[in-house]
């Protein structure tokens, strides 16, 4: 009695959603989208490109697969249906100008144990109010405060020095630098992750009892919060006991800042703003709130943390391959802030100055375009719309897009597209920018649209700051890496699985 009931329910809810889909694609004039062919609900994909992701070749792969397929196709996996995409309208409608069709889907879901509400996660009403907090901090004045970054640049040159112009891995040193500089930044006090015996620190005297196993915590969940939203679904899945320990220890070593950061008297603050910019009391000036406060610092150290590192290490790992570019980088660097051994040439750094530098830009630039460090992104409809390309045989009809389906879009792969960069468009060459000033869409490593990076001119300056302090100091820079394309983890942020092997002396 219950079963035919229930067949008969299952039958009628199927013929209204594909009635539905028939009256919307009519009234919205769209087409179909080419299907990708994949089996055992995409589980064969899904095996697949995890197999890609191990190698480091998925990137690469997505890249082949739009080559063969087109800008635009549709896959099965798991649960959902899901659009992948590089195409730049595409891009342009769900992080602009439609955006309050799309959300960020799994990403709350996934990250929300450890970042709470902050403006990476949320959305809506709580986003919008994160961002207006946080975006006058990032301001011009307050990221002109570069000279935070020297003291942590000489403990990295140390490392360099121990090598004396013989090979290292260069990957690991960048990212411990832009996290020691982004906690001097954020909470008033670095985590010093540089400082080791290695180089003549004694661990007892420079480790900050509170630091704990912080880092080590960070970097664990960094991975264990990108592995639950690749999931999608099934997120909670990921939930290991070792996952909320880790969660635990990162939230109390912010909340003893934070803490400290309340108890001071608005004085106080005052005072400790003038000697120097730190983030964490530029807030309490307006929010009191710890668990507020708590929530949009480690939102900026998990957004921030190691895309600025992934920057760093695309740019020195084409410096060393191509000595012509690192030659004419430095003799830029060397005519606007001379070799900067006296403090009055330091004092030149300014982030004025740096963007004066056109070379030094369009070098940034090139690493950005060729290895954009957030090399794809996800989406979710949250109400059935369009989206301008993809359907019919051209693919050049709007799509119909259903709501609670995915969008995944791969910056990689369309700033790698020859009809927007030419026929050398694999190779890296800082010089085609001076004819890419207007090349919108096809270049969007920080994103657009109302959630675009707040840190993207943070990250520039400081990135430029360490290139030009790096090529003062160091006149020569060698490759030791024969791999090339090299291979890459594009999971989270882009990372090197060989490392970055330099020498530089
Ligand atoms: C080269 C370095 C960086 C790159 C390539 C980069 C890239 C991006 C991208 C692509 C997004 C958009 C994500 C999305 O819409 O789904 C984003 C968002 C964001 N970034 Fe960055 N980022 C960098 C550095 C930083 C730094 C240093 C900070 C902070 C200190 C930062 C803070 C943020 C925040 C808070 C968001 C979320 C904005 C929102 O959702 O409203 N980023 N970033």
């Amino acid at each position: 009695m219950w079963f035919p009931l229930f067949v008969a329910l299952v039958v009628a809810v199927y013929v209204y959603h594909q009635l539905k889909y028939l009256y919307l694609s009519r009234k919205w004039k769209t087409q179909p989208v080419k299907k990708f062919r994949s089996y055992f609900f995409g589980l064969d994909k899904f095996a697949l490109m995890h197999k890609l992701s191990k190698k480091g070749y998925l990137s690469d792969y997505h890249k082949e697969e739009y080559d063969k397929y087109g800008e635009t196709f549709e896959i099965g996996l798991l649960s959902k249906r899901i659009l992948f995409t590089m195409s730049p309208e595409n891009i342009k409608a769900m992080v602009s100008t439609q955006f309050d069709d799309f959300s960020i889907g799994v990403r709350k879901k996934a990250f929300g144990p450890l970042l709470g509400n902050g403006v990476f996660v949320s959305e809506g009403e709580t986003w919008k109010h994160s961002r207006l907090m946080m975006k006058p901090q990032f301001a011009r004045e307050q990221i002109s405060h570069v000279q935070i970054v020297e003291p942590h640049i000489q403990v990295f040159a140390k490392h360099v020095r121990k090598y004396s112009g013989k090979l290292f891995d260069i990957q690991h040193l960048f990212h411990k630098l832009t996290f020691d500089a982004a906690t001097e930044f954020l909470l008033g006090e670095s985590v010093s992750s540089l400082q080791d015996e290695s180089i003549g620190y004694d661990p007892k005297l420079m480790d900050m009892e509170e630091k704990g196993n912080f880092d080590e915590s960070f970097t664990f969940l960094q991975r264990y919060v990108v592995l639950r939203a690749s999931l999608l679904d099934f997120y909670w899945v990921a939930n290991s006991k070792a996952f909320r320990h880790h969660v635990d220890v990162c939230h109390s070593f912010t909340r003893y800042f934070v803490d400290k950061a309340l108890r001071l008297r608005p004085e106080e603050i005052e005072k400790k703003s003038e000697e120097g910019y730190t983030f964490l009391y530029e807030l309490v000036k307006d929010n009191r709130d710890p668990v507020v406060l708590r929530d949009q610092i480690l939102n900026l150290m998990l957004a921030g943390r190691s895309t600025t590192g992934s920057l760093l290490l695309s740019t020195f790992f084409e410096l060393a391959r191509n000595p012509p570019v690192w030659e004419r980088l430095k003799d830029e660097i060397r005519q606007h802030f001379g070799t900067g051994e006296t403090k009055e040439e330091l004092a030149l750094i300014t982030f004025e100055n740096l963007k004066r530098c056109t070379y030094l830009r369009w070098v940034l630039n090139e690493a950005l375009r060729m290895y954009p460090p957030v090399a794809k992104n996800l989406r979710e409809a949250i109400k059935d719309t369009t989206l301008p390309r993809g359907g019919g045989p051209d693919g050049e009809s709007p799509v119909l897009i259903r709501k609670n389906s995915l969008v995944m879009f791969h910056i990689y792969s369309v700033q790698r597209l020859e009809k927007y960069y030419g026929k050398d468009a694999q190779i890296f060459r800082p010089e085609r920018w001076e004819l890419l000033s207007k090349i919108g869409w096809a270049f969007m490593p920080f994103s657009s649209g109302p959630r675009i990076c707040l840190g993207q001119q943070f990250a520039l300056t400081e990135a430029s700051y360490i290139t030009v302090r790096l090529a003062q100091m160091f006149a020569n820079i060698e490759t030791h890496d024969s791999t090339y394309p090299p291979r890459k983890s594009s999971n989270a942020t882009m990372q090197y699985l060989d490392g970055v092997n330099i020498s530089l002396w």
